[in-house]
């Protein structure tokens, strides 16, 4: 391919611009008016490619450079360089159908790439072919192997990685052209108690603080064993990210604890797309096959009602029978899926939602489907701070670290490191159902992912006080005896209006700034029952032989209400317990 054409595409892609050479109506029509054929795509023309599109990905990069290559400084919102991290090209670049840029799923902002149609949406929630679903059971597993795991999120990583270090053959699939999920989202950090990183911070904590702050969160609605061992192997959780490559030496504190112990990276970063792209990387580096664009639609039992494999649907492989000796559940939850919101909740229908568009629970579905129990199903978190008129969250990290929250008229109603579920509540009575995050200077240079809300335009920022009120509709002398208050009780240490527990900061530094928030479904708590071994049980309680889970398509582990940092958490510890007893299980003579 000739470099002036090459070059002219990657600008056009980078400044949004349709390329007015391109006629064409997709990539490959393109290339192919530019003279480059099939092959300068397809390993073997006529052949489709693999599911995970590996050969094509690395066609691209091969001509146009990796991601560092296509960083473009004078871009403000470079996808290329997006918490996304090092996808495929071809997540948003397709070739012979219209490309997609997913970033405009979640942003408000509307990034243009050629050949793009905007108005396309993924269908992840359609209904499954059930004919061919039997079609690939009657004709039996075209390829076996120890375990599979479905979904690449955290909990999916931890489990493969797991897995094939105790000795199993693993393949991991991922109905999305990227894997990450939901963790990729995630902003926050990983809860852990009795960590060198605690030590170093000279955090005095326990693991009974732990297990009681999780089930007081929780309402008591938790299983206490699973709280126990969330809680037990949280300090070896963060060891074994570590020994996978992820930092996570910096220390805050999330609401519902009381003490400091979500961990997370030192440079500020934002914890799940920091520990997605380490994982992706150790998995690599395992030995672990990761499938890309490869839906699980099914869970094949035997007559005695034991798992004997998977159907999946690939991208270009169409329907496929894999026969596993184990199966991992590490699908999520259903974040994203309207209808089963609406179900299980008829009172948040329509409203936005933090999740990735894959949490549409699948799994829950599956396994439901072959008699799974089901644990605190209809339970559903709504986060207080998900950015109004985006689906993007801001991270409680922001309040941790010292923000403060106010109503519509500069008012504080509740304290900032309350619970999601109360402060949700409270967000909703306030008026226009929303709240503002108010912080100074000092907070923008300590946290590094408020300088990303910046950069996506979210932030209202004035030199004063006064500023910030006209410019958000606050009124002015509210907001100033508001900050005033704030700042004196935050030099006593004592907050008189609502007990605010930490008050690291005070607002006093300008640029002052705002960001408007409102409640969005963010987690959702319940999903299939599991016991220690992360075996999955089925309606009187017995494991589902083969069949474990862990991460957000299980239910039981945070109650009725997760506290923040309890998610990785969970992926960590119950991905790894996941994966090494399906090993063990796959494994055993
Ligand atoms: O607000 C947050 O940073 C979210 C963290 C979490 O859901 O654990």
């Amino acid at each position: 391919m000739k470099f002036a054409v090459l070059s002219g595409l990657i600008l056009a892609c980078l400044v949004g611009v349709n390329n007015a050479e391109a006629n064409a109506n997709d990539l490959a029509s393109f290339h192919k008016d530019k003279g480059d054929g099939c092959k300068t795509c397809h390993q073997t023309p006529g052949k489709v490619a693999d599911d995970s599109e590996n050969y094509i990905n690395t066609q691209c990069k091969s001509c146009h450079g990796d991601y560092a290559a296509l960083k473009n400084p004078k871009l403000k919102i470079d996808p290329h360089d997006s918490h996304l991290g090092d996808i495929n090209c071809t997540s948003c670049h397709k070739g012979h159908e219209q490309s997609k840029v997913y970033c405009n799923e979640c942003h408000s902002f509307d990034l243009k790439i050629p050949f793009n149609d905007a108005k396309k949406k993924e269908a992840w929630d359609a209904k499954w072919d059930q004919q061919k679903i039997q079609q690939a059971i009657a004709k039996g597993p075209v390829e076996s192997t120890d375990v599979v795991i479905i979904g690449a999120g955290s909990a999916g990583y931890n489990a493969a990685i797991a897995a094939k270090q105790a000795g199993a053959k693993v393949i991991l699939v991922e109905k999305a052209p990227f894997s990450g999920g939901n963790s990729m989202l995630a902003a926050g950090g990983m809860n852990a108690v009795g960590t060198p990183q605690q030590k170093a911070h000279h955090v005095e904590d326990k693991v009974e603080w732990f297990v009681e702050d999780t089930m007081k969160g929780g309402r008591y609605a938790n299983d206490p064993k699973l709280v126990e061992i969330l809680a037990e192997q949280s300090a070896a959780g963060v060891k074994w990210l570590e020994s996978l490559g992820v930092n996570m030496d910096d220390l805050k504190r999330s609401g519902g604890a009381r003490v400091d112990r979500t961990h997370r990276p030192a440079d500020g970063r934002s914890a799940g797309p920091t520990i997605i792209q380490a994982l992706r990387k150790a998995a690599d580096k395992y030995g672990v096959e990761t499938r890309l664009n490869s839906r699980a639609e099914k869970l094949v039992v035997n007559d005695d009602h034991q798992i004997v494999g998977v159907v999946v649907h690939g991208k270009h492989s169409g329907y496929y029978m894999l026969s596993a000796k184990s199966v991992v559940l590490t699908t999520g939850g259903y974040g994203y899926n309207k209808e089963m919101i609406a179900y299980y909740r008829p009172t948040f229908k329509g409203m936005t939602s933090s999740n990735n568009i894959t949490a549409t629970g699948d799994g829950i579905n599956m396994a439901k489907e072959i008699g799974a129990s089901m644990t605190d199903i209809d339970w559903i978190q709504a986060h207080p701070t998900i950015g109004v008129d985006s689906r993007i969250l801001i991270s409680e990290t922001v309040r941790g670290v010292g923000a403060i929250m106010v109503n519509a008229k500069g008012q504080r109603f509740i304290s900032e490191l309350a619970t999601r579920d109360r402060a949700s509540d409270a967000i909703l009575k306030q008026p226009g159902k929303f709240a503002w995050l108010v912080f100074d200077n000092q907070l923008y240079k300590k946290a590094k992912m408020v300088r990303g809300y910046d950069h996506l335009g979210m932030l209202k920022t004035a030199d004063t006080i006064d500023g910030l009120a006209k410019l958000t509709g606050m009124d002015s002398k509210l907001l100033a005896s508001t900050i005033g208050d704030y700042n004196q009780y935050q030099k006593t240490g004592d907050d008189k209006a609502f007990h605010r527990q930490d008050m690291p900061l005070n607002v006093t530094q300008p640029p002052y700034y705002a960001v408007k928030v409102a409640p969005g479904i963010h987690h959702t708590m319940g999903g299939v029952a599991i016991d220690t071994k992360a075996e999955v049980l089925d309606l009187q309680s017995w494991p589902i032989k083969g069949l474990y889970a862990a991460g957000e398509v299980t239910g039981g582990v945070h109650g009725y209400n997760r506290l923040g940092g309890n998610a990785i958490a969970d992926t960590v510890v119950f991905g790894k317990i996941a994966g090494e007893n399906a090993a063990a299980n796959a494994l055993k003579k």
